[in-house]
């Protein structure tokens, strides 16, 4: 089933809705999500390691040692990994919150199709695919539904449902305890290269938040396709709330595809292509994607959290002498946002933009 432009999902091109196509249990696979044999997901080896796991507890207790360690533990995976994990109940969200905000997604995911193009995605908001630019694009097994979601002025309520009837309440909820969360790491980051723990933020004005709700359906051949292409993210930084059960998100390490496994009630963070700018290169965003299922599908919920759209953004002047030249260049943030959504994703591409 293909839609037109006029009705489908897609802002420029017209682009099927994959739960629809996995609904059809079709026998062969559409040929637009067929990856060439390089780009599949066992092309290459794929290498079992734990990602880091920060105890944010430590931060907040009454031990300096433990928290000079853990943030060391921090500043070092987001260096070498670029992703860490928040286990459970230590991240401050409350579990209920995001229980409710995985249920919320659902609801909305089953919701008839008629109801859910009410919010077809326009420009950067709303549901189908953002980063389709061409007919012939190899397409990822997803759907995805974004909003922004901080600062609440800039909210388009049009692209909020209403449906289910708790979404709107939950998400301003969730988006604000994100924020604190995003808030706390920031400091922390600032803190762990030298600067004092509000510099980072501060280097970002008012801040954005946009969220992205992917949806990966069951695929008949998850050996072909990819749930989402190969990408750095490009705000500063990203929190990820998963499924508890379902491996479906890779991060790139030195050149290897590492599954992240869900720990149930945790926190995936992940630094953005923006905070490798600030931090001069010191802190990494990592290439990473996304692999379907063949019997289940499996949610995630992505909060971007960034600069905002007028500031000009560049490496903080203070990580920059002779022996650490500066590695990017000065760019007003809204000029980066438009290259990064006049492209499909692309691994780390999008940060040529930058590099001086
Ligand atoms: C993203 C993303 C991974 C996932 O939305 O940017 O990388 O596991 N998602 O859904
Ligand atoms: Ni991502």
């Amino acid at each position: 089933m293909v839609y037109n432009p006029s009705d489908g999902t897609s802002r420029r091109f017209s682009v099927p809705v994959v739960q629809e196509l996995a609904a059809q249990h079709l026998q062969s696979l559409p040929e637009r999500y067929i990856r060439s044999e390089k780009e599949r997901p066992n092309a290459f080896p794929i290498h079992h390691l734990d990602i880091p796991i920060i105890d944010m507890d430590m931060f907040w207790g009454d031990s300096d040692l433990c928290r000079q360690k853990e943030l060391e533990k921090l500043g070092m995976a987001c260096q070498e990994w670029g992703f860490f994990q928040v286990a459970k109940m230590n991240h401050g969200i409350p579990l209920s919150l995001t229980e409710r905000m995985k249920g919320i997604v659902r609801e909305f995911i089953q919701l008839p199709l008629e109801e859910k193009l009410k919010y077809k995605i326009q420009e950067l908001e709303g549901y189908g695919q953002a980063f389709v630019i061409s007919d012939d694009q190899i397409l990822d097994w997803a759907d995805m539904m974004s909003l922004t979601t901080l600062p609440p002025e800039n909210r388009n309520m049009d692209f909020w449902p209403t449906k289910p009837v708790d979404f709107r309440e939950t998400v301003d909820q969730y988006a604000l305890e994100i924020q604190k969360l995003s808030n706390t790491i920031l400091f922390l980051l600032s803190e762990n290269v030298g600067l004092t723990p509000d510099c980072f933020l501060n280097m970002c004005g008012k801040m954005r938040q946009r969220m992205r709700l992917n949806y990966y359906p069951p695929c008949p051949r998850p050996d072909l396709v990819l749930g989402i292409s190969p990408h750095s993210d490009g705000f500063a930084l990203t929190v990820l709330l998963q499924d508890d059960e379902i491996v479906g998100l890779q991060i790139c390490k030195d050149g290897e595809w590492i599954p992240v496994q869900p720990i149930p009630g945790s926190l995936v963070i992940n630094i953005g292509d923006m905070l490798e700018v600030i931090s001069n290169g010191i802190y990494k965003s990592i290439e990473h994607r996304a692999v379907t299922n063949l019997d289940r599908d499996r949610i995630s919920i992505a909060m971007f959290y960034g600069p905002n759209i007028e500031i000009e953004v560049g490496p903080a002047p203070e990580l920059t002498d002779e022996l650490h030249p500066c590695q990017y260049k000065r760019f007003i943030q809204a000029d980066y946002v438009q290259h990064v959504f006049s492209g499909k994703l692309d691994g780390k591409k999008n940060l040529e933009f930058a590099k001086i």
